[in-house]
Parts: structure tokens; C-alpha cells; sequence
């Protein structure tokens, strides 16, 4: 009986379809919009749904209306609408028996209302009903039974609601569902067997949830699933082998859970996996084996993580990978020497804020096509000289805020298309040692973007220039300047400051055991020690002049002394005296020896300068007197002359 009605029905509209004419003429409800088949109602004004309307509307739009309630009557007589939706109304109540009388109904949206339950099987007469949306209501609980009879639903959205948890049949028999939203709601749990017949589900959607756990077997049936969006819940583990069964999957979302570590194998057999985010999980550490061949997958990111380290071949089956984001993973100190073996189309390596201290020399060594490179906000403190070799196409690389203090000067030689380079934000020690890179530097001023900040953090009386702008000769290359240090085998303690070693220098009245007196040249430096005096004194003694590596000879009038700052270890002197010592330029801590600058000091040359200043001063007063005295004598002679002009003699 229905049936043939309603194969009536689409007759009529058929006919009515081929000739459009003949509908011109019907009423258009007040505060509605007509066009063609559709009716569109928008307003305050609109109280209920309109009654009078062409019976040949297909598509009935309310929004942003005054309407409460849809009785039992409210959509009689629309014999053709497919399409209803009710949309931002303050919708609340539904009569049981609504959709009865509108059982041909194909797609139902009643998204942005208040709606926070439903009768018992509402929906059940829409046999063919194809899309539903309830998103964006109050909805809580959702009855067992509530889509029971929707066998032909294609889509269907609970979004945006308040769902805290789903009976396991509550979708049995929606084998033709291809879209299922259940993401922004409060689900806690859900039923193992829950999706088990969404056989033909091409996208489930449960992010933005309170998921802790994900039931093992739960996405077995789903082999057509193409996008699965589980970020944003509060997932602590996966069972093994969750996703096995996705073997069409292009999409999967695991970021901001609370993962913290994933088990092995967990992503193989997902040939066609295109995006992949496990971001923003407090991951420890990941599995040797963990990504299977995903070839299409040309952007990965991971970051936000706790991973220390990362097994050298987790990115190795991502081949078509093209953009790397591994960066702001506070806690990675380490990377594995063969980490990017394996990706010969990656043109883009960010693994800047991350805790890199160390970069081996080989790790960029296959990137061939990589063209920019992100180091910056790490504590790399050096790089070796072979490090961008192999990277023909990189043309920025950004090494920002590190702790270099130094770059080998042909570090960038076979990097011939870079064009942008930064480097500040660096402590850079501008001894003779970085003439190299400042060299470099100066011939390709334009790719150093940021040259002018890249300035010497040390030495002291450098502090300030850039690098770029240092001259060889200003770096005291010949030898003027050379370092003492010691290897304490002990952890090191903070370093005195300059003022509280000029401190002690001062007071070198306080009770010493035994100064020790180490002739150097021909000036002197005495090295005393704080330790107790139960410690040997005979300690003092023990520093030969040939541990310093003074060249003595070099610098017949240079004064130096050395630092050392172990106060648990004999072998080394935790206080340093300077007795007539040089002027004290800075100190320096680096790989646990400590490095000390004096400024050549040469007496003779000083006075001979001093003298020059002197003179030069004194000859530029005597010129600024005589010419006031000329001006003076110039100024008489003028009036006079006046005098005589005005009033001549006789
Ligand atoms: C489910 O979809 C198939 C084709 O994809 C169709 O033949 C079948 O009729 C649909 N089932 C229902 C109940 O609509
Ligand atoms: C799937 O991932 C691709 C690549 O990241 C992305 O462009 C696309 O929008 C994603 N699709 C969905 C539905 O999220
Ligand atoms: C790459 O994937 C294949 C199969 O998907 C797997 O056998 C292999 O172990 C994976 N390689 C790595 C390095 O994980
Ligand atoms: C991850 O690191 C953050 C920041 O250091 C810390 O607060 C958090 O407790 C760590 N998580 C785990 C699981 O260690
Ligand atoms: C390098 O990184 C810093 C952040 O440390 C950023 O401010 C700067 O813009 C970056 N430069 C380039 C060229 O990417
Ligand atoms: C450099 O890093 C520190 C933290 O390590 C950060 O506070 C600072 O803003 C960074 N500077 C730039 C220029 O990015």
C-alpha cells in the first residue's frame, strides 16, 4: 500500500520535475523565501512550520526561528519534502509521532537547538531516511533503540552534545552508515563491539571525548574506514594491534592523549595511511618496530612528546615523506646517527626547541633534496665540519639560538644554493679559532640574514662586535692570546665570577699556607689553596710549568695564570691569587675546563701611547689659544681701521 503511494508520489515529481511551469503559481508562506523546489524560512517571526506551501517543496529550511516544539500535525501534508531542517531554534520538545506522517523524508538536520531527549524510536518510520543531524543539542543519554529501522542512514552527527557513554547495539543494523560523528561529547568508554556493523563506515569521528582506553577488537569490522579521528581524549594505552584491520585507512588522529608509549607494530598494515598525528602525548619512548609502509604519508609531525631518543628507523618506511616536524619535544637530547637514512624526497627538517646537544656528523648526510633545515632553540654547542655535506639544495638553514661558540669556516662549502641563514642568539667566542666562519661570513654577508646580531659573547674586550666584522689580525692569531686549562675529572661547580676572584686577589693578606710561587717567564703568578691545611701543601708545587700551555717563549712579557675549581680533587686548587697580576679579562667554561683571557699588557707601549695623548692634547690647546689670540689681535686692528676710516686724521 505505502509503497505504491509512494511510487506515486515520485511519478508526480518526476512529471512535475520536466515541467517546471506549472508550480510558478503556488502561495509562498510569509517570512519564507521560495525558489524552485526549496522554501526557506528564517526569523523570529516563524512560530511554527508553515502550512501553506507548494506541495512540491522538496527542501523546507527553518533557522534561527521562535519554534519550541514539532507536533504531530507540523509536517502534514509535505507528501514530497526530502529534506527538513530545523536549525538554531531553542528547540526542545518532539511529538512520538512527528516523522509519521513524513515517512519519505531523506535527510533530517536538527543541529543548534535544545534538544536533550527523544521519544522513544522517533525516528523509526524514516525507512529511508539518509542523513540525521543532531549535532550541536544537550543530548545525554541515547536510548538503545533510538536509531533501530534507519537501515538505509548514510551519515549521521551526535556531535557537540553531552553523551557520557552508548549501549553496544545502539547502531546494529546501519550497515550502510558511511559517516558517524561523535566527537566533542563526553564519552568516557565505549563497548568493544560497538561499530561492529559499520561495515561500510568511511569515517568515524570520536575526538574532543574522555576516552581512557581503547577496547582491543573495537575497529576489527571497519575495513572500509578511510579517516579515524580519535585525538583529543584521554587514552593511556592501545592494545596491540588496534588498528590491523584498517587497511584502507588514509587518516589517523591519536594526538593529545596521554599515550606514553605506543606498542610495537601498531601502525603496519595501513599501505595507504596519508596523515598520521600522534603528537601531544606524553610518549617516553617508542617501540623499535612501529611504522609499517606508508609511502603516501608526505607530512609527519611529532612533537610535543617526552621522547628522549627515537629508534633510528622510525621514520624509514615514511619514504614519500616530504615535511618533517619533529621539533619541541623538550626532552630529546640525542638523535640516532641513521634517523633520516631513509627519506629521499624531504625537503622540509624542522627539529628546532627540541634538546639537542650533539648532531652526528653523518645524520644529514642522505637528505639530498632537503631545503630547509630548522636547528634553532636547542643547546648545540659545536658542529662538525661535515655535517650539511650531501644537503646540495638546502638554501636555509636556521641555527638560532644555540650554544655555539664556534662554526668550522668550511662548514658551508658544499651547501652552494644557501640563501638564508640565521645564526644569532649564539655565544660566540671570538678568538683566533673563528676566523674561519668570520671570514666565511664576511664574504657571504646577504645570506646571513640576521649578521648584525650574531656578536661575540666572549671575549671580553670583543664582547659586542659581530663576527662578520672581525679582522684575522683583530684575533690575535700570531699567538698573543692562547688558553691554559685543566680536565677535572669531577663535575663542576658554578665558577666564581670575575669580581669574586679579584676579591680574593685582594686579600691576599688572609692566612695562606705556603703560597706556592710558579716563575713563568718574567712575571709572576702565585697560586694559593683554600683547602684546610690537614691537605698536603706540597700540592702547590705540583702544577709544572709545562701543564700550562704557555708558549713562555713566544711572549716574553705576557702574564697569564690558570684557573682550576675542584674542590674535592687534591690534585687541583679551588682559589686563585693574582699578585700583581694582569688585568683581568674573563674566564670561560666549557667541556669542563676552564678558560682564562688577559689582555697584552705592554708597559712600554702603553707609556709611549699615554705620552702621544699627552702631547697631541697639549699641542690642541696651544692651537685653540693662538687662534683666539689671532682673532683677538684681528678684531683690534678692524676697529681701528674704522676709527681712522670714519673720523680721518686732520
Ligand atoms: C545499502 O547500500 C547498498 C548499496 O551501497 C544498497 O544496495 C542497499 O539498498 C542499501 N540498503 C538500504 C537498506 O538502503
Ligand atoms: C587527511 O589528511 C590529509 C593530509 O594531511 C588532509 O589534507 C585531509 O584534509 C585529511 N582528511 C580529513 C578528512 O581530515
Ligand atoms: C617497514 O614496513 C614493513 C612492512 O610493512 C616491515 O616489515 C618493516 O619492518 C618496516 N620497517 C621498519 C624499519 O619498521
Ligand atoms: C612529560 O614532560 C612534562 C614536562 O617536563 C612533565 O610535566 C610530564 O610529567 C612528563 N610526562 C611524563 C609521563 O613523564
Ligand atoms: C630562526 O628561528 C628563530 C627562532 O629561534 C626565528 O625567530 C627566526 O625567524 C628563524 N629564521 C628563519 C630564517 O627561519
Ligand atoms: C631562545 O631560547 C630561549 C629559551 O631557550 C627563549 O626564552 C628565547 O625567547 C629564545 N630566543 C629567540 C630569539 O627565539
Amino acid at each position: 500500500m505505502m509503497d505504491s503511494h509512494f511510487r506515486g508520489t515520485l511519478w508526480t515529481t518526476l512529471i512535475l520535475l520536466t515541467l517546471p511551469h506549472l508550480t510558478c503559481n503556488m502561495p509562498c508562506p510569509g517570512g519564507c523565501l521560495c525558489k524552485s523546489n526549496e522554501v526557506l524560512c528564517v526569523g523570529d517571526t516563524i512560530t511554527d512550520i508553515p502550512k501553506q506551501m507548494s506541495d512540491h517543496t522538496y527542501t523546507l529550511r527553518l533557522d534561527r526561528t521562535n519554534m519550541n516544539i514539532i507536533n504531530e500535525q507540523s509536517l502534514a501534508n509535505k507528501k514530497l519534502l526530502l529534506r527538513f531542517s530545523l536549525t538554531r531554534s531553542r528547540l526542545h520538545t518532539i511529538h512520538p509521532r512527528a516523522f509519521h506522517v513524513a515517512p519519505q523524508l531523506k535527510s533530517v538536520k536538527l543541529s543548534s537547538n535544545d534538544l536533550s531527549a527523544f521519544p522513544a524510536r522517533v525516528f523509526s518510520p524514516l525507512t529511508t531516511l539518509e542523513e540525521l543531524y543532531l549535532d550541536r543539542n544537550q543530548l545525554e543519554n541515547i536510548a538503545p533503540d533510538m536509531f533501530e529501522g534507519l537501515v538505509g542512514l548514510l551519515k549521521l552527527d551526535l556531535s557537540y552534545n553531552r553523551v557520557s557513554s552508548l549501549a553496544s547495539h545502539v547502531f546494529y543494523g546501519l550497515t550502510n552508515l558511511t559517516f558517524l560523528n561523535l566527537g566533542r561529547n563526553s564519552i568516557k568508554k565505549l563497548p568493544p563491539t560497538i561499530f561492529h556493523d559499520l561495515t561500510n563506515l568511511g569515517m568515524l569521528m570520536i575526538y574532543n571525548n574522555e576516552l581512557e582506553v581503547l577496547e582491543a577488537g573495537i575497529f576489527d569490522e571497519l575495513v572500509n574506514l578511510v579517516v579515524l579521528k580519535i585525538h583529543q581524549n584521554q587514552i593511556t594505552s592501545l592494545p596491540p594491534q588496534v588498528f590491523w584491520s584498517l587497511r584502507n585507512l588514509e587518516n589517523l588522529t591519536l594526538s593529545s592523549n596521554k599515550l606514553q608509549t605506543i606498542p610495537e607494530k601498531s601502525f603496519y598494515n595501513m599501505p595507504k595511511l596519508i596523515q598520521l598525528t600522534i603528537y601531544k602525548n606524553p610518549l617516553l619512548s617508542l617501540p623499535d618496530q612501529l611504522m609499517g609502509h606508508m609511502p603516501d604519508m608526505t607530512v609527519f609531525y611529532l612533537y610535543y612528546t617526552n621522547l628522549t631518543t627515537v629508534p633510528g628507523n622510525v621514520f624509514a618506511n615514511m619514504s614519500g615523506l616530504q615535511k618533517l616536524n619533529f621539533n619541541l619535544n623538550i626532552k630529546l637530547r640525542e638523535l640516532p646517527s641513521d634517523l633520516f637514512c631513509c627519506l629521499p624526497n624531504l625537503e622540509q627538517l624542522s627539529l628546532e626547541s627540541n634538546d639537542l646537544h650533539y648532531l652526528h656528523p653523518q645524520l644529514f648526510s642522505r637528505l639530498t633534496t632537503l631545503g630547509k633545515l630548522f636547528l634553532n632553540d636547542n643547546k648545540l654547542q659545536s658542529l662538525s665540519d661535515k655535517i650539511f655535506q650531501g644537503l646540495e639544495q638546502v638554501f636555509s638553514v636556521n641555527l638560532t639560538n644555540n650554544s655555539l661558540k664556534n662554526l668550522p669556516g668550511d662548514i658551508f662549502l658544499s651547501n652552494t644554493v644557501l640563501s638564508i641563514l640565521t645564526l644569532s642568539g649564539n655565544p660566540w667566542n671570538c678568538v683566533c679559532s673563528i676566523s674561519g666562519i668570520a671570514k666565511w661570513i664576511r664574504h657571504n654577508e646577504h645570506v646571513v640574514l640576521d649578521r648584525d646580531d650574531v656578536i661575540c659573547h666572549s671575549p671580553t674586550y670583543q664582547q659586542l662586535r659581530t663576527v662578520g666584522s672581525l679582522r684575522d689580525e683583530e684575533l690575535f692569531c700570531d699567538g698573543t692570546t692562547f688558553r691554559t686549562f685543566f680536565s677535572p675529572p669531577m663535575p663542576m661547580k658554578p665558577f666564581h665570577t670575575s669580581e669574586q676572584t679579584s676579591a680574593v686577589a685582594s686579600t691576599t693578606a688572609m692566612p695562606t699556607p705556603r703560597p706556592a710561587t710558579i716563575q713563568l717567564a718574567t712575571q709572576q703568578v702565585t697560586i694559593q689553596t683554600n683547602t684546610p691545611t690537614a691537605k698536603p701543601p706540597a700540592l702547590h708545587t705540583t702544577i709544572p710549568p709545562t701543564t700550562l700551555q704557555s708558549p713562555t717563549t713566544t711572549l716574553p712579557n705576557q702574564e697569564f695564570l690558570l684557573i682550576t675549581e675542584t674542590p674535592l680533587s687534591p690534585t687541583f686548587h679551588d682559589t686563585l691569587v693574582v699578585e700583581r697580576g694582569p688585568e683581568f679579562v674573563h674566564h670561560n667554561r666549557l667541556k669542563g675546563s676552564v678558560y682564562v683571557w688577559f689582555l697584552p699588557s705592554d708597559a712600554a707601549l702603553t707609556g709611549l701611547l699615554m705620552f702621544c695623548h699627552i702631547l697631541l692634547v697639549a699641542a690642541g690647546l696651544f692651537l685653540i689659544l693662538a687662534a683666539m689670540f689671532c682673532m683677538y689681535r684681528l678684531n683690534k686692528t678692524m676697529d681701528r681701521l674704522k676709527v681712522e676710516f670714519e673720523h680721518p686724521p686732520g
